[in-house]
């Protein structure tokens, strides 16, 4: 164990948790002093917001704190039903089933449809989640190499009848906030008969003309789709979920060993969830406040030459490549109060460490200025 750990620190791959003394908003107590949060998945800041505490609060109040067993057993509430009927409408699907995280919901969804004899085409850049759910089944894995739709169509085009065949990708990639060739995707899917699953973790609440989600921008009503999704992003809650239609619900309540397995979630956190989905549902403020910060940030990026992808996201990277460069850019804007996080390997490919700054409706325009000046500073000081 030493070993390791004295390897990763060599590499500069040494991680350890910051440790926050006040709630996750966008000015965060870290080691005795207050920064700017630019790393927070809570794009609409609905963790925080007083809806959500009191819709959680007044359900632990009446349900109390836990829920005792798993769903299959006894630990199914009404507040379940409601939630998902929620979800299902959100997404516009059949129905819907909650998962105790989006972890668990990849690793019960991908675990169930694929099996020994079935294969897996998945971008090289889906989330960690979705590759672990992968190594769960017995199902042949390919790794295509990341948005090749010609890959997959050429792929499939000259691989051998399997038994089943799942596409899998993240709806918004989330190291880099970029948007995956979904409807590309969906046609090849649909030309070959083969299933396609969308992990919109990143783009649910947020994008789309209603902040359904990836689906939704790009106008794609197929009830065909396996649509995936977290509530602790801009949800502002935690628990995952799987949207489609009644046959595939079934089918994942009766095969998915980490919903089977594992304790239904407490009743504050399944209120709140759907109270997230109230909100984002009923009120578009948030969205449109955090949108105005995501064009604020993007212009000023491309004014300094740095690129961003053609889609408006509340992820923004910016690629460095060498781990030692992308810790000391981090560590400058940590110097000047701003919390933007440094990826590094594995969670990025090797020689594509980068910032990841992510947005908040609860950011103001006078943090980005701030940001956007110390990047400025760092690159003024380096040339
Ligand atoms: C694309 C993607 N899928 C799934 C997850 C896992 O979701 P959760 O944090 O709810 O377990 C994450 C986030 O961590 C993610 O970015």
């Amino acid at each position: 164990m030493s070993d390791s750990l004295n390897d990763l620190k060599s590499k500069g791959l040494y991680r350890k948790f910051r440790v926050l003394d006040n709630s996750v908003s966008t000015r965060v107590n870290i080691d005795n002093r207050t920064v700017v949060l630019f790393s927070s998945n809570d794009y609409l800041g609905l963790a925080s917001d007083l809806r959500m505490k009191e819709a959680s609060s007044k359900a632990a109040l009446s349900w109390g704190t836990g829920s005792g067993a798993s769903r299959l057993i006894s630990g199914n509430t009404t507040l379940y039903t409601k939630l998902e009927e929620a979800v299902a409408s959100f997404k516009k699907s059949e129905s819907a089933l909650v998962f105790p995280s989006g972890y668990s919901a990849n690793a019960g969804v991908i675990s169930s449809l694929a099996q020994e004899g079935d294969l897996i085409l998945s971008d090289a850049l889906n989330h960690a989640s979705i590759i672990d759910a992968c190594k769960l089944t017995k199902a042949k894995v390919v790794t295509y190499p990341h948005c090749d739709t010609d890959f997959v169509k050429d792929y499939l085009d000259n691989s051998q009848k399997q038994k089943r065949v799942l596409v899998v990708t993240d709806g918004v990639f989330s190291m880099t906030g970029e948007l995956a060739p979904i409807p590309q995707l969906c046609k090849i899917c649909k030309q070959y008969g083969v299933l396609l699953m969308v992990d919109d973790a990143h783009g649910t609440g947020v994008t789309g003309p209603e902040g359904r989600g990836t689906l939704d921008y790009y106008n794609l009503n197929e009830p065909g789709i396996v649509q995936v999704g977290t509530f602790s992003k801009a949800l502002g809650g935690l628990g995952g979920f799987v949207a489609g239609s009644n046959l595939l619900i079934d089918y994942i309540i009766n095969h998915a060993r980490s919903l089977i397995y594992s304790t239904a979630l407490p009743p504050s956190v399944l209120a709140s969830d759907c109270e997230g989905i109230r909100i984002i549902s009923e009120d578009s403020s948030l969205r449109i406040k955090l949108f105005e910060l995501i064009h604020q940030l993007r212009d000023g990026l491309v004014s300094l030459g740095f690129p961003v992808f053609p889609v408006p996201m509340p992820i923004i990277s910016i690629l460095i490549g060498d781990v030692s460069e992308t810790l000391s850019v981090a560590q400058y804007l940590w110097d000047k109060g701003l919390y933007v996080p440094p990826i590094r390997p594995p969670t990025v490919m090797p020689g594509e460490s980068c910032l990841r700054i992510s947005l908040s409706a609860l950011n103001s325009a006078e943090d980005i200025e701030r940001l956007l000046w110390a990047i400025k500073a760092y690159y003024k000081k380096g040339s």
